[in-house]
């Protein structure tokens, strides 16, 4: 493969490991990533995006996917459950990122039904076409990549990646529960296994609450990269070695430019949830305008008032960013599944 900075990441001597933010539905968006680029996060994953609505609707490419130069090393994730919807979308959307993922280890029952996410750890067939046609249409200096989920032993889990690799993919990303588990510890040993048993970079992921896990963990399997979901949603700053959210990624989150409250508003729940005690916090969730917020904040932590100041939010038109939240319907959110993703919140957040 020609150069690639996800490679060269990879390849990097002088990192202990690569720091890399997981796909999250709804929340490894631009606004995130730029704000976990700041506090050492070397490779950020796009939510994943439904190759088949990608291909056929201009509005699922305007809604799901959201172009900076800046916003690099980028993987973007696909949900297919097919090579042709698969190669289709990653051709669109090639040129605006280093790689494409192909999802398989979304646990959820639409998805399990339809063929999509951990249902593809039954049909490898149709994994191992993914990376192949990807090979073959595709520009050569781009990754292809899977994150899945273990299998019922460890020899199948080997099995599955060894298979994988032979297709052609570049890296593995490994999150160490089986499709049913939830709240189980992560099976590291089996991590290990698969980073021994590939020559491609294994990236691991699963419970990784803080810096201290994620080089514990990387010491214990070998592996070369280290993703965090949960753990970052709730401290942008994990990777910088902070153990709750720093007072600054609030208010650098306040000064990225935000079109959207829910999601604005969403991430400073989770920021917060460790800063905040109980009492004050629910009344911090049940806030509905973006000045409320900014008010609260100012109040809490003494953050300036971006809306005062006229930066960030204030770009919204004054007054309208309550209104904006009333407008911007879910329903219209492109996922189609939208309603399966707000269920999916509480079944990732195991
Ligand atoms: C809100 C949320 C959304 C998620 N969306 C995706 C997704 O789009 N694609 C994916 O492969 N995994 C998704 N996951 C799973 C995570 O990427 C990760 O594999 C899982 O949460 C375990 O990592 P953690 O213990 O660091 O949270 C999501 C998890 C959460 C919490």
């Amino acid at each position: 493969m020609t150069s690639n900075p996800v490679i060269e990441l990879f390849n990097d001597q002088n990192k202990q490991f690569v720091k890399v933010c997981a796909p999250m539905v709804r929340y490894s968006k631009l606004q995130f990533r730029k704000l976990i680029r700041m506090y050492d996060c070397d490779l950020c994953f796009t939510p994943m995006i439904m190759a088949d609505s990608y291909v056929k609707s201009i509005k699922a490419r305007e809604h799901e996917f959201t172009i900076d130069t800046n916003d690099r090393p980028l993987i973007v994730q696909f949900g297919a459950n097919n090579a042709s919807d698969f190669v289709n979308a990653s051709n669109l959307i090639i040129t605006h990122c280093d790689g494409v993922d192909l999802n398989c280890g979304c646990p959820q029952r639409w998805a399990l039904n339809d063929g999509y996410g951990a249902q593809l750890l039954k049909n490898p067939e149709i994994i191992k076409d993914c990376v192949r046609q990807f090979r073959n249409r595709i520009p050569s200096n781009k990754t292809i990549s899977v994150k899945l989920r273990l299998l019922d032993d460890h020899r199948k889990s080997v099995d599955l990646c060894q298979k994988v690799e032979a297709a052609g993919v570049s890296f593995i990303t490994v999150h160490g529960r089986k499709t049913l588990q939830k709240n189980d510890p992560i099976d590291q040993e089996c991590i290990k296994l698969i980073n021994e048993s590939v020559n491609v970079p294994v990236i691991l992921n699963g419970d990784v609450k803080n810096l201290s896990d994620a080089i514990a963990m990387q010491k214990y399997t070998g592996c070369k990269g280290v993703m965090s979901a949960r753990g970052i949603l709730h401290n942008p700053g994990l990777f910088a070695g902070h153990n709750s959210t720093p007072l600054s990624a609030v208010q650098e989150w306040l000064n990225i430019h935000h079109t959207n409250f829910l999601w604005f508003h969403h991430h400073l729940v989770f920021m917060c949830e460790n800063l905040l005690p109980k009492n004050i916090r629910k009344k911090f969730n049940q806030l509905r305008k973006a000045s409320d917020v900014v008010s609260f904040l100012e109040d809490q932590f003494h953050i300036p008032n971006v809306l005062q100041s006229n930066r960030t939010l204030g770009k919204v038109p004054s007054g309208t960013s309550g209104a904006y939240y009333q407008n911007v319907s879910e329903k219209e959110t492109i996922l189609s599944q939208c309603e399966d993703v707000m269920e999916g919140i509480c079944l990732f957040d195991s």
